[in-house]
């Protein structure tokens, strides 16, 4: 098959719907990106997907807590993720969601013929239930106390602290992280895909070179363990698709996830006349599609995924290529060390191309974490891009503008070293294809070292300056440039921006990989401008400021938190019985690190309440204060003792946390109103 047939479909990982997208998120696409304008550099006919991932709990949660329907959350996420998708000049052919018409019929569609080849079974399964929420908790959403270690506060699937990992009906004292209610345990019917059907056909496509190495390896330990059957039903509320024929049950989010690459296909192929959805989707496709994920969903994408399209009777991936994640300065992402960038943030502040050429010289196939460090950044970007790439352009560009009117020579004085350039270009289209991009900029980089060698010993600067010499700066300032056009070219997958630019320097048409050979000679070129600046360590820090001051707890947050009022309705906001209060009593709480035992007077009435402020208050200052609490709050069982309300606080937290006062006339017991 010669390259220009080859039809080629692409997706990076569907983002949820539920928040920002950050620089993490931002390593997998730029790797995809990048992949994809190489293939259509080349000619090829690649097609790069994406949608939003728009079901599931937190995002049926996220949008209650807002007081708005999750349709219209989705929406309003989808147009922030597409802006930062852009503003990072990531190509999408297509971006839509999975709460989509197309994806409806897909997953409809596919789970019938699933079920129709008998891969699907039924069974009753006993969950934690919110009885005050009236809903089945994902594990996530159950908070209590590590059966193992005894740490509090650790969610209902593993514990951050020892790293246990349990059913969340084992957690000590477990809470709904939902409302704070004790779960109950509750029986209910679930879908299940049987994916040990599977186990013989996965065993062999997972060893079939779909997969990076290490994961196929990976995949064989679990495989030794035995594969389950996979629940692919959630119960009424969820926010999601209803199950054909289950009324209440609604198809798990990471059932209709994958299917959403599809689905955003279709919704493309609606829109072009050229491209046949079900070419794309048949069992004997002979197109290529290729998955670029995270390591943590390659369960996913490896087993349920290609297990799913088997069983429905749909093709399987070409390949699953996973990356690994992203730290800063070597740690995890982290919103309280302020590392936690979000796309935006960085847009602020940087060029974007600085980040995509980062990340370029340090992925490759593997999925080793990427670390991005700011120091290197700096050094990285400033002396590779700005230093050795545009510098070229830079320091030939200025003699042909005023010397020679824009005209380039029209003889390549130096056809060896340039042939030396063009001739570079299989080897690196091989390292692009093979997605070692650390590798392709080694190289693109030591060729600019040699261009700029070539510069240094032909000195135009000095030979504009000797008489005779006026052809020869033209020809050496010529060779320069035609050097900085190769080396653009192969720059272009990764600085599309700036490629575009220099297209518009160069006075050229479109670069691409076939056209680049040929030197521009007796060619008019347009005035330089600055291609790219240096990176400014005080913008990095900016951006740092930045992400600190939307970091939770930040005060400045805390202003910001409290402009976000999500409606209620006056019948709510009468159901709160708020009492002054007397302070009678106030002291530590042994074993607790955070908590205050308060004694309160409510006007004849006594009340127990446990009050997260030790970090704020001397328990000895708030005996014999007046404050505000709920009354009507259902007492609460802690490690302690039953807490009988709450107290009013305001504050972001730590020492800056301020226990509300009335005026010294209000009685205790009087009602707030
Ligand atoms: O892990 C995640 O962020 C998921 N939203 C990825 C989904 S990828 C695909 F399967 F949809
Ligand atoms: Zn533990």
């Amino acid at each position: 098959m010669t390259t220009s047939q080859r039809k080629i479909l692409v997706t990076s990982a569907l983002p949820y719907a539920n928040g920002s997208i950050h620089i993490g998120h931002m390593l997998e696409y730029i790797q995809t990106d990048i992949w994809v304008r190489f293939q259509k550099m080349r000619g090829i006919n690649c097609i790069y997907v994406c949608a939003d991932d728009a079901h599931g709990t937190p995002i049926m949660l996220r949008a209650q807590a807002e007081g708005i329907t999750p349709e219209a959350l989705v929406a309003r996420i989808k147009n922030e993720h597409e802006k930062d998708f852009a503003d990072f000049a990531i190509g999408f052919d297509n971006f839509h969601t999975t709460h989509s018409a197309e994806n409806q019929h897909l997953a409809e569609t596919i789970y019938q013929k699933l079920q129709n080849n008998g891969h699907i079974s039924a069974r009753v399964i006993t969950q934690l239930y919110d009885p005050v929420e009236g809903m089945f908790l994902p594990d996530r959403f159950v908070k209590g106390t590590c059966p193992k270690c005894k740490s509090d506060d650790q969610y209902g699937d593993n514990c951050e602290v020892c790293g246990a990992t349990y059913s969340p009906t084992e957690l000590i004292n477990p809470k709904s992280a939902v409302s704070g209610a004790t779960p109950i345990e509750k029986d209910s019917e679930h879908f299940f895909f049987k994916l040990p059907d599977f186990a013989e056909m996965l065993k062999n496509w997972t060893r079939a070179g779909h997969l990076q190495t290490e994961i196929a390896n990976k995949l064989s330990e679990w495989f030794e363990v035995g594969l389950q059957e996979w629940d692919i039903s959630r119960d009424n509320p969820y926010f999601g698709f209803e199950i054909p024929g289950a009324p209440g049950k609604y198809f798990y989010v990471w059932l209709d996830a994958p299917m959403g690459y599809f689905a955003s296909f279709k919704n493309l192929c609606e829109k072009r006349t050229d491209l046949d959805f079900d070419e794309y989707l048949k069992s004997d496709s002979k197109t290529e599609l290729y998955h670029f994920i995270g390591k943590d969903i390659i369960r996913f994408h490896a087993l349920f995924w290609p297990a799913v399209l088997a069983g429905s009777g749909l093709r399987t991936p070409t390949a699953v290529y996973a990356h690994g994640f992203l730290t800063i300065n070597g740690q995890k992402m982290s919103k309280s060390r302020g590392t936690f960038i979000n796309a935006r943030h960085y847009l602020n502040h940087l060029n974007p191309e600085y980040l995509r050429y980062y990340f370029a010289a340090k992925l490759s196939s593997r999925i080793d974490d990427i670390d991005l460090n700011l120091e290197d950044f700096i050094l990285r970007v400033n002396s590779d891009l700005v230093g050795k790439v545009v510098n070229i352009a830079s320091r030939c560009a200025g003699f042909i503008s005023k010397q020679f009117e824009g005209e380039l020579a029209t003889q390549c004085t130096e056809q060896a070293l340039y042939s030396s350039f063009v001739n570079a270009g299989d080897a690196i289209a091989e390292l692009y294809e093979q997605r070692e991009f650390n590798h392709a900029m080694r190289e693109i980089m030591a060729l600019a070292d040699k261009a700029n060698q070539y510069i240094d010993d032909n000195k135009p600067w000095v030979l504009a300056k000797q008489d005779g010499q006026h052809q020869a700066v033209q020809d050496v300032c010529s060779v320069g440039i035609n050097l900085f056009k190769v080396l653009i070219t192969y720059l272009k997958p990764v600085l599309p921006v700036m490629a575009n630019n220099v297209e518009a320097f160069l006075n050229i048409d479109t670069i691409s990989w076939s056209n680049y050979r040929a030197p521009l000679l007796g060619h008019r070129i347009n005035p330089f401008k600055p291609l790219m600046t240096r990176v400014e360590p005080e913008k990095i820090d900016a951006m740092l400021d930045e992400v600190k001051k939307n970091a939770p707890g930040s005060q400045q947050q805390a202003k910001k938190t409290d402009t976000i009022a999500n409606t209620i309705s006056y019948e709510d906001f009468a159901k709160l019985d708020l009492r002054i209060a007397k302070i009678v009593d106030a002291k530590t709480v042994e074993g607790a690190d955070k908590l205050l035992q308060l004694t309160l007077d409510i006007g004849g009435e006594t009340r127990n309440v446990f009050a997260g402020i030790k970090s704020a208050y001397n328990p000895e200052d708030l005996i014999g204060t007046l404050t505000v609490m709920v009354a009507n709050l259902a007492p609460r069982k802690m490690r302690f003792g039953i807490s009988e309300g709450m107290v009013l606080v305001a504050g972001p937290g730590g020492k800056d946390l301020w226990v509300l006062q009335p005026d010294p006339g209000a009685q205790p017991g009087m009602r707030v109103k």
